[in-house]
Formats: C-alpha cells, sequence, structure tokens
C-alpha cells in the first residue's frame, strides 16, 4: 500500500529537539509558520502544536528538496528528513525552545498545499472576531487558542481523576429531555414519531442527578454539555459545560470541602497557585449589603454603606422620598478619586443608568470641605454622620444612588467593580474564591406577578423557614449556595428537597396548582416517594472556570466552537433554514419571518 506519506514516519515534535540531538537524524511534520528565502538557502519555521522548528533546505545538500521549496507557502504542510545541526555562531533564537539547533533537510514532502490563510497565524493579530470564527479551524493553529484547549484538556482530566479517586461515579443522562427550569429559555426539538411534541435540551441535568441518588449511585458525576437560550455575554454560551455532581447523605459542609479539594488540585498542579483552603464564606445578605452584587469581586475593598437612615429626613428630597416609599440609598466611597472630571463622573451616571439608576449624586472631599451638588441640602449634624459612616478623607469621591434595593445594589455593585478595573484597584494575580450562602428560596417577579425559585425549585429551604413557606415566602431562605471567584460566578448548588411533602409545598408556594406540578413532575414526585435519601449538589461552569485559568477575557476563546452573540456559528453558518419536506415530516410550519427583526 502507498500513501503519501510514503516511508516517512515522524520521529519527533517541532518543540523537544536540542543540542543534545545534534547529529541525529530526524521526521518532523507539520505546517509553514515562514519561509525565508536568502539567496540559494531557503529556511523554513516548521509549526506543530508542541512549538516551532527551524528547517534548512539548501540545494547542495537536497537539490530536489530545494526545487520543490520554492513553491512552498504558509501553512503548507509539510514532512521533511533531515539531520539535526548545530546553529551556526551568531545565528541562535534566545526566544525559542529549539533556538539552538536547526534540522538540514535531505528530503522533503509537500503533504499538502494551503491557500493564502485569511490572518496571520500568530497571537497579536489584528481582525475582527468574526472573521476569527468563520474560519475557526484557522484561528485554533494560533498558539494562544492552542494553549487554552490544552489546558481545557488538562484541567478536564485533573478533574476527572480527582471525581474518581473520591467514589464518584461518571453517568450520562439525556440529551433529549424535559424541560429543566434553571431560570432560562429551552431548545426544543420537535419529535417526528410524537407529531406537536418536542424535547427540550437540557439547561443542567438536575432532574436526572437526583433521581440517580434515589436510585442509590450516592455520587455522581458528569462533564456535561447544558443547553439555555439566554442573552449572550462575554462569559456565557448558549451551550456550555458543567461539572455537574451530586451526592447522598451529606451536607454543605462536605460538598463544600469536596469542591474547594478540587479547585486546589486545578490551581496547584495547572498554574502551581496553593490556594488558601477553606475558602471564605458570605451570608447572601451580608453579600448585597457589603458589595451590592451575589457575587461580589473580593480582591479590592470599596465596600458599600448604606445611609438610609441619615438621609431619611433629609432635606434632600430625591434621597428622603426614595427611604419613604421603601427604598434604600447607599454611598460608594471611591478612595482618592477626587481627580476624576465632570466628564467622567458624567459618563458614570450613563453607566449606572444601564443598572436603571435614575441618577448618581457625589460627594469630593477637599481639604476644605466637601464639592457637590447636593451639598447644601445636609444639616452639619447629617453632614457629621455621613462622614463617619462613609470614612470620608480629603482626596475621596463619593458616589450615591437612592432607589429600591434591586437597582441601587445592582448599579453600585457594578459601578464598584468598573471603578475597581479603571482605577487598577484589582491585583490580577490574585485568586480570590468565596461562597455566598443562605440565598432567599424565592424571589417575586414584578413584571410576570410571581414567584420564582431563585436556584431551581428542588433547593431546600432552610428548616427553621419552613412554616413561613406559606405566609411568608419571601422570608424563607434556601440551603443554596454559589462559588465566586474573583467577581463571577463559576458555580452553583443546594441541598435538595427529598420528601414529597416538602417538594408540594414548595411548588404551591412557587403558585403552581397540584394538577399543574403533577402534570410536570409527577414522575419526581413519584420518585421522592419511592424512599429517596438526603442528597444535594454542585454544578461548575468549566468553560467559566478554564477562563479564569487560562487569564482570558472572552468563555469563546477556551471552547473549540463557540457561538456568537446572537447564538451562531459562523464557521458552520448553523442556525439554518430547513426543507418543507423535513418540515411536513415534522408537522412544522414556520411564520413568515420578518428579515429585518
Ligand atoms: P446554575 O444554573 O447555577 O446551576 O449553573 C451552574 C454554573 O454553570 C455556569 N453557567 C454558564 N456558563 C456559561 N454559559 C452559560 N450560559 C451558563 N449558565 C450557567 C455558571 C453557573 O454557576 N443544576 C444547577 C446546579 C445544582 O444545583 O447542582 C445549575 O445548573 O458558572
Ligand atoms: P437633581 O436634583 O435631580 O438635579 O439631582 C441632583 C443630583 O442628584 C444629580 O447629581 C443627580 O444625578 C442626583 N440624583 C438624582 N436622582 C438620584 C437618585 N435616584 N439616586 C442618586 N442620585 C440621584
Amino acid at each position: 500500500m502507498t500513501d503519501i506519506l510514503g516511508n516517512m514516519r515522524r520521529t519527533n515534535h517541532c518543540n523537544e529537539l536540542a543540542l543534545k540531538d545534534e547529529g541525529s537524524e530526524v521526521t518532523l511534520m507539520g505546517w509553514v509558520q515562514y519561509r525565508r528565502d536568502h539567496g540559494g538557502v531557503i529556511f523554513i519555521d516548521l509549526r506543530d502544536r508542541e512549538g516551532l522548528t527551524q528547517v534548512v533546505i539548501n540545494p547542495e545538500i537536497s537539490p530536489e528538496a530545494h526545487r520543490k521549496g520554492h513553491d512552498i507557502r504558509s501553512e503548507f504542510v509539510l514532512g521533511v528528513k533531515g539531520k539535526v545541526e548545530k546553529r551556526l555562531e551568531g545565528m541562535t533564537n534566545p526566544n525559542l525552545k529549539t533556538g539552538e539547533i536547526e534540522v538540514i533537510v535531505t528530503e522533503l514532502k509537500i503533504l499538502n498545499k494551503a491557500e493564502t490563510p485569511p490572518f496571520l497565524i500568530e497571537d497579536k493579530i489584528d481582525v475582527s472576531e468574526n472573521l476569527r470564527l468563520k474560519y475557526r479551524h484557522i484561528d485554533l493553529r494560533r498558539p494562544r487558542l492552542q494553549n487554552n484547549l490544552i489546558l481545557r484538556h488538562k484541567a478536564s482530566s485533573l478533574i476527572r481523576n480527582y471525581l474518581n479517586n473520591n467514589r464518584f461515579l461518571e453517568i450520562e443522562t439525556p440529551v433529549l429531555t424535559r424541560s429543566t427550569p434553571e431560570g432560562a429559555r429551552d431548545y426544543l426539538v420537535p419529535s417526528r414519531v410524537n407529531p406537536g411534541n418536542f424535547y427540550a435540551l437540557p439547561q443542567s441535568p438536575q432532574l436526572f442527578k437526583q433521581l440517580l441518588m434515589i436510585s442509590g449511585f450516592d455520587r455522581y458525576y458528569q462533564i456535561v454539555r447544558c443547553f439555555r437560550d439566554e442573552d449572550l455575554r462575554a462569559d456565557r454560551q448558549p451551550e456550555f459545560t458543567q461539572i455537574d455532581m451530586e451526592m447522598s447523605f451529606l451536607g454543605e459542609e462536605e460538598i463544600i470541602n469536596i469542591t474547594e479539594g478540587m479547585m486546589a488540585d486545578l490551581f496547584g498542579e495547572l498554574l502551581n497557585i496553593e490556594l488558601e483552603l477553606p475558602f471564605k464564606q458570605i451570608l447572601y445578605d451580608d453579600a448585597l449589603d457589603r458589595y451590592g452584587l451575589d457575587k461580589p469581586d473580593i480582591r479590592f475593598g470599596l465596600e458599600l454603606k448604606d445611609i438610609s437612615d441619615i438621609v431619611e429626613d433629609s432635606g434632600f428630597k430625591v434621597f428622603s422620598s426614595v427611604v419613604k416609599k421603601g427604598g434604600i440609598v447607599k454611598a460608594l466611597n471611591a478612595k482618592g478619586c477626587i481627580d476624576m472630571s465632570r466628564k467622567e463622573i458624567d459618563d458614570l451616571t450613563d453607566f449606572v443608568a444601564v443598572y436603571k439608576a435614575r441618577g448618581l449624586a457625589w460627594i469630593k472631599v477637599k481639604e476644605d470641605g466637601w464639592q457637590s451638588p447636593i451639598v447644601k441640602f445636609f444639616t452639619d449634624q447629617e453632614k457629621e454622620k455621613l462622614s463617619r459612616r462613609i470614612e470620608m478623607e480629603p482626596g475621596d469621591l463619593v458616589f450615591f444612588v437612592a432607589d429600591q434595593p434591586k437597582v441601587t445594589n445592582e448599579a453600585l455593585g457594578h459601578l464598584r467593580n468598573h471603578i475597581g478595573k479603571k482605577r487598577g484597584l484589582i491585583d490580577k494575580k490574585k485568586f480570590s474564591f468565596i461562597w455566598v450562602t443562605h440565598f432567599p428560596l424565592l424571589e417575586y417577579d414584578e413584571t410576570e406577578k410571581r414567584y420564582h425559585a431563585l436556584h431551581h425549585p428542588f433547593t431546600a429551604p432552610l428548616e427553621e423557614d419552613y412554616d413561613l413557606l406559606e405566609n411568608n415566602p419571601l422570608e424563607v431562605k434556601s440551603r443554596a449556595y454559589d462559588l465566586v471567584l474573583n467577581g463571577s460566578e463559576i458555580g452553583g448548588g443546594s441541598i435538595r428537597i427529598h420528601r414529597k411533602d416538602l417538594q408540594e409545598r414548595v411548588f404551591e408556594a412557587l403558585g403552581m396548582d397540584k394538577k399543574t406540578y403533577q402534570e410536570k413532575f409527577g414522575f419526581l414526585l413519584s420518585a421522592l416517594a419511592s424512599g429517596a435519601p438526603p442528597h444535594g449538589g454542585i454544578a461548575l461552569g468549566f468553560d467559566r472556570l478554564v477562563m479564569i485559568l487560562c487569564r482570558q477575557a472572552s468563555i469563546r476563546d477556551v471552547i473549540a466552537f463557540p457561538k456568537t452573540q446572537k447564538a451562531a456559528c459562523l464557521l458552520t453558518e448553523a442556525p439554518s433554514g430547513t426543507s418543507k419536506a423535513q418540515l411536513d415530516e415534522l408537522c412544522l410550519k414556520v411564520k413568515q419571518i420578518d428579515k429585518n427583526l
């Protein structure tokens, strides 16, 4: 049998040859990174996934290789046979691992030609992300993305080892399934054999992993794809990967310990960073109070201060009227930011408007007093109290938002992160983990006029709050916990409801009647009644975790084939239309679509 490789077989990778190999015969295979023709002698940087080696085609040594060498262009695929030689004095490249040697070619095969690539295969390129995504197979040749995916692979193998060593079983769960409510829209798949019926792609394997506990498997994991039709951002994809875990017969503490052990392994092995265990923990209410967000970035200070009590009766009607209507007024002391210009402050006012704040009041603290459009409204006594509460010192710039608690917290929480980044207050080398615990079980959706589960409807309430379920549901705290790393939510989980009667009470608190929850979750209720062990678990966002491990700003840079903001794959041009025949088979009809939408 002949093939294009002939008798050529790779002996080495392009990063491993060194002076110790001088004189040996080697065969390398890879892509042409650069080709330089130095009046007769042709130099090629040959690249494979491991690195680069310089190969030299000398007409006097191999006239045939040299003849072929003239046609070679970037990204051609080559096989080269040759001898390792020490580079001449002054020709070494200290930036390259193989920079002290070169391979003098004796035989060369062009294994394939390549069209001129749409961009250079190097890290510093200035092209749009859309172009990169259209040619993702080429984009992925660039060292940064190669390294990201290699690290991603290492992370998933470490995680598997860690969990296997801790008695976890990897069990697969269906992808064509029923809707699992995790708060996003479902992706639906029509069923041909059940016309008019649809599967939902899983938003997570939540109910299956609970069923596995009920079946007695006691420790489950899966590195699993989840699908959520939601608005995309830098850290969100419509399909993403979770490290999904569930355990029986234990409580929050053990689940937290197991997760922390996994993080310590990952950061130790991959980044050589020893994490400080145990991680910090904060109550949800305290996180909101101090940082405004349920995913606090604790790498820097600038904690928020509630000043509602001080301004409640003040002459500044904007503040006092908000407090009288059940809102809150909070302050963010941007230490040492007095140098911010009016234009910068105006920009920050636009910034908080995104979170629905109706204004951003401010005070500049000077040596000789306050400079502020609102200072005139406060009495000396109020000023004194504000100054003490907010710890105001000359050089500070203090921001205020007055609104309903959700708006005030979100606006100032995000402003805090924004100022932290903008003013360089964040130590980029730090990895700060924190658990947020005791989330409320439910929240009230003003637009839909109904309650939602903050995590999912299977999360257990705190035992001491059971009695509030019927009459004061918003006061019920849950046994849910989130893991936050550098201000990013990288995981979430909870102890689950394992008793049928309690699950029914929670469904009812969510506004579902018996008929609805029987129809949707009858299988779960029946399983809970069949001898369900106490259980709980967690899911970590694997893509987000890898993004932070790789110090990347976009989740798309750690996913081989990610989707755009519009949930499209530019490489394969998915999603796409389909034929009438296929639609007919599925009993589907597509409404006239306005292309401008
Ligand atoms: P949750 O919905 O909090 O919990 O998801 C777990 C983690 O998954 C990550 N994540 C995402 N990553 C990328 N793109 C997305 N669109 C996206 N959505 C979520 C986040 C998040 O913390 N079944 C429960 C877990 C449990 O209770 O055990 C669940 O799915 O990092
Ligand atoms: P006004 O009296 O509306 O001109 O507002 C005076 C200052 O208060 C301006 O700096 C506004 O940005 C600010 N402001 C107005 N509404 C709010 C609010 N809800 N929260 C915080 N500051 C506000």
